[in-house]
């Protein structure tokens, strides 16, 4: 699908962009059930890099399907290109020297790892979002669980479709336990370890 088609190297590299922005760029894939916080830590995690001065965007799934994958349903093959796709816009916000933050149920392993492979080494940041299922259940925000029980939504992860935990995230977050703001902490000390962060 790429024949005549050359890669063209951009003036400015991804190395520039770093300095200039004074932090690393990497995507902090936020993975883990319906209900279990992805969004929340996301854009709990966003608004404290904006405070510190550092460059971050949250990508997320209810959002993104309304515009960039409006044409995908929650079948595994058009799950399967949404995470794609995703991927590939979440390389774009590296590539710009900046940290794309991902809330996404991604509940296949191998999407995830297509994902991680598409990025050079380190700049791919699994976290799981590890909720019980019935605790899911019973916060049920959008009220989804309630009708997917009823058979009104057709494969529901965690409910008619599956979900694949990480094997080796680069961090676990149990979200029954750990407020938001211890957290976000863990995740800013971690990135500060990898020296992405001041
Ligand atoms: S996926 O699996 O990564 O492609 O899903 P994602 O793009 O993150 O979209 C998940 C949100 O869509 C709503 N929704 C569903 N989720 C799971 N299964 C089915 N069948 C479904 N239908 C609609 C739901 O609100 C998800 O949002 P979150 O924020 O995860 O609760």
């Amino acid at each position: 699908m790429t024949a005549n088609i050359v890669w063209f190297d951009t003036a400015v590299r991804k190395e520039d962009r770093r300095r200039k922005n004074g932090h690393g760029s990497a995507v902090l894939w936020f993975t883990g059930l319906s209900g279990s916080g992805k969004s929340t830590l996301a854009n709990a995690l966003d608004r404290q890099l904006a405070g510190l001065g550092l460059n971050s965007y949250v990508l997320d799934g209810d959002n993104i399907r309304h515009g960039l994958n409006r044409d995908l349903g929650f079948s595994p093959e058009d799950r399967k290109e949404n995470i794609r796709r995703i991927g590939e816009v979440a390389k774009l916000f590296v590539d710009s020297g900046q940290f794309a933050l991902t809330a996404f149920i991604s509940p296949y392993r191998e999407d995830r790892r297509q994902v991680r492979e598409l990025l050079d080494e380190g700049e791919f940041i699994e976290i799981y979002v590890r909720c019980p299922l019935d605790e899911c259940e019973r916060r049920d925000p959008k009220g989804l669980y309630r009708r997917a029980r009823l058979g009104e939504i057709p494969e529901f992860t965690g409910v008619s479709a599956p979900y694949e935990e990480p094997e080796s995230p680069e961090l676990v977050i149990d979200t029954a336990e750990a407020t938001v703001e211890e957290s976000v902490e863990e995740i800013l000390n971690l990135l500060e370890k990898r020296e992405l962060i001041p």
